[in-house]
């Protein structure tokens, strides 16, 4: 095992991965609320007392503003000096809302930076790193790495990619519908797989449906649970022609839990006061020559806007465009320990949950029991 002296004690890799695998842990509290910022996880670490004394824990704040270096660093005060800082991506060292963490960094004496990737957006880029070594700081890089790109996930793909990180989940009964004959909307899980959604939705920036959805759901869209009140991500509906009914409690509830549709042309303000009113933003994206909104020209508009972790919840036919196009990540499919008469909607409008296993762009990547439900996650393969 390879080993460092830092501050005249020694320090193995794996005391590295362990306070790094923390700072990721406290990473995952940012998830879904610091959007347009990535969230980060960082500790500080006085390596020179046996057993090492942790000194400052923080993670980026709601609204992506106080970050997590300066709330470590605040917490750690003056003992931060000589200190070992442990962050799950590259310190900033550009002035955005917020000074350089990097400055912060170095004015409070941390002796050792252990990071665990660098920021590809082009403001950082390795300029934080470069800063660290200019003021004579020691940096290690790449600790638990692979970890680290999983949970950076959104950001990534939305400075690399100009996209969201798109995951799209659809609960089905055992024989594979999605809604009753007529799309009468169907209870379909149980409990701890209803929990687990509303895990899903509070780390993800933004939820989507389908027009046709909304008009047969009428959903809230929002998180409800204990623990995750307050997490509501924005909701967006997809609504080419602006035909969305606006009694829906989606748009009544706008002025507490942001609402967007994204429609297929530029409408009059007369047309889009009833919405703006409400405080539903209406925006607009480009068309495909099936007249459907072009799902590539949305996840732009989306990522523009700032979001970087999007979580579709269906119909059948936005799912089925999300599988054909290939656009989702990830798939989640809960199958519900409930089986309903013949007739029902298929998961994805012409066929049933075995569209996904028959794609060979996705591959199981996990099965889990969630209650007497079953979850199954498909990942797209690289
Ligand atoms: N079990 C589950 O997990 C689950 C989840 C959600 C819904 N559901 C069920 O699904 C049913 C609704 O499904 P649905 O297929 O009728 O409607 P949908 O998929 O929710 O919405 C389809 C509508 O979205 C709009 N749209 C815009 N761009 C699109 C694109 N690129 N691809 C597809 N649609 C696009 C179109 O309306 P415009 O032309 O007006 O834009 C289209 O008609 C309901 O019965 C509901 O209960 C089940």
């Amino acid at each position: 095992m390879r080993e460092l002296i830092v501050n005249s004690s020694v320090v193995s890799a794996s005391e590295d991965e362990h306070y790094m695998a923390e700072a990721l842990c406290l990473a995952k509290h940012g998830l879904g609320c610091v959007w347009p910022n990535p969230s980060v996880g960082c500790m500080i670490v006085d390596m020179a007392t046996v057993p090492p004394r942790i000194l400052g824990r923080g993670w980026t704040q709601p609204g992506g503003c106080l970050h997590a270096e300066s709330v470590a660093l605040g917490e750690a005060g003056e003992s931060a000096r000589g200190a070992t800082l442990y962050v799950t991506l590259e310190p900033c060292a550009h002035y955005g809302r917020t000074p350089p963490c990097v400055d912060r960094i170095i004015s409070a004496g941390i002796g050792r930076v252990v990071s665990a990737m660098s920021d590809p957006d082009p403001r950082v880029n390795g300029k934080g790193h470069a800063c660290l070594l200019a003021a004579g700081i020691t940096l290690e890089q790449g600790v638990l790495e692979a970890a680290a790109h999983r949970l950076n996930i959104g950001h990534l793909r939305r400075v690399l990619e100009k996209r969201p990180f798109v995951q799209l989940k659809l609960a089905h009964c055992r024989n594979g519908s999605i809604a009753r004959a007529g799309n009468h909307p169907l209870r379909i899980t149980a409990g701890i797989a209803d929990s687990y959604v509303h895990h899903m939705r509070a780390k993800a920036d933004a939820i989507m449906v389908g027009a046709g959805t909304l008009s047969s759901d009428d959903p809230e869209l929002t998180c409800r649970i204990p623990g995750t009140e307050g997490r509501s991500p924005v909701r967006i509906v997809l609504d080419r022609d602006l035909n969305a009914g606006l009694s829906s409690r989606l748009f009544q509830t706008a002025g507490k839990t942001p609402s967007w549709i994204v429609t297929g042309q530029c409408f009059s303000s007369e047309r889009t006061l009833p919405f703006t009113e409400k405080g539903v933003r209406v925006l607009m994206a480009k068309q495909t020559e099936q007249r459907k909104l072009d799902l590539d020209s949305v996840l732009r508009l989306l990522a523009n806007e700032g979001i970087t972790r999007l979580l579709v919840e269906g119909g059948a036919s936005l799912a089925h465009s999300f599988l054909t196009s290939e656009k989702a990540d990830e798939i989640i499919l809960i199958e519900g320990n409930i089986a309903i008469d013949c007739g029902g909607l298929p998961a994805f409008t012409v066929a049933g949950p075995e569209l996904v296993a028959q794609n060979r762009s996705y591959s199981l990547s996990e099965t889990r029991a969630l209650g007497q439900d079953t979850l199954r996650r498909y990942v797209k393969r690289i």
